[in-house]
């Protein structure tokens, strides 16, 4: 592979005091790596949705299949797919409709997800719609604590799910995430301006891909602060860094954007 020589000057994480229409496109487009607003959400917001969390059943992902302890709530729509690239529709709409009533029983106020959901619409121009399926929403906006760091991995519903899954058509997805609680450093999110091609296979390593999948490729390091809000493209491959301490807890609320054929923004999760 050739080294990298010159740098792309658009490939750049910016700050901003709220997400634009305009980092939303270039976000889509691909020429923006990440936009982070600080105090997305207020001290008051964060310690709420923290102290709610323990009134939210969260689950541990299967250690076989993910190497680092990645505790969640609320399905992601990725692990609920057939080797075949279809959704397992039982067991997801089960588990959705859980998600959806301890969600509504844990009672934040307010509630970090419509908060973002209506910010992002309001950037957008248009409210954000659920993503659905034959009419049903599906569900958007997960929990991760991820203290141990995750894979270099990408996300990509229209690779995910070749023949489809929502009733809307996604033409770019977006990744965005919100921090309620930060490690005292390290938990980084790394964004290379690197995508998955067929060579990237030989990499492979358990649901991720070994850092000589990215080597040489050019990144931005993003460490989370509290409140931070984050959005990137999660088409570029993007690893966390463990907390090299071991200590604090590094929780986002997460959720998926999709840019649409209609040109509408969609969530999931
Ligand atoms: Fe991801």
């Amino acid at each position: 592979m050739p080294r990298t020589t010159a740098l792309d000057p658009l490939f750049t994480a910016v700050d901003g005091t709220s997400f634009t229409d305009r980092h939303l496109a270039n976000l889509a487009a691909g020429t923006l790596a990440a936009v982070r607003v600080p105090d997305f959400l207020d001290r008051r917001t964060c310690a709420s949705a923290l102290s709610a969390l323990d009134r939210l059943p969260t689950v541990d992902y299967d250690p076989a299949r993910v190497p680092t302890p990645i505790v969640r709530f609320g399905p992601a729509l990725n692990d609920y797919r057939s080797q075949d690239g279809r959704l397992d529709a039982g067991r997801y709409w089960r588990d959705a409709e859980t998600a959806r009533t301890a969600w509504q029983r844990a009672g934040m106020r307010p509630d970090p997800i419509a908060v973002s959901l209506a910010r992002l619409g309001s950037a957008w121009g248009a409210a954000v719609a659920p993503a659905t399926i034959t009419g049903r929403p599906v569900f958007g906006g997960t929990l991760r604590e991820i203290n141990a760091g995750a894979l270099i991995h990408y996300d990509d519903i229209n690779r995910e799910f070749p023949t489809g899954l929502f009733d809307q058509e996604v033409l770019a997805q977006l990744a965005f995430n919100v921090w309620v609680s930060v490690p005292e450093d390290g938990g980084a999110t790394t964004v290379w301006r690197h995508r998955w091609e067929p060579a990237d296979e030989q990499q492979r390593q358990a649901y991720g891909y070994r850092p000589e999948a990215v080597e040489h490729c050019q990144h931005v390091d993003l460490t989370p602060q509290l409140g931070d809000g984050l959005l990137f493209n999660p088409a570029n491959f993007h690893p966390v860094a463990p907390n090299p301490t071991g200590t604090g807890r590094r929780i986002a609320f997460a959720f998926f954007l999709g840019l649409t054929t209609t040109g509408q923004l969609i969530a999931w999760s």
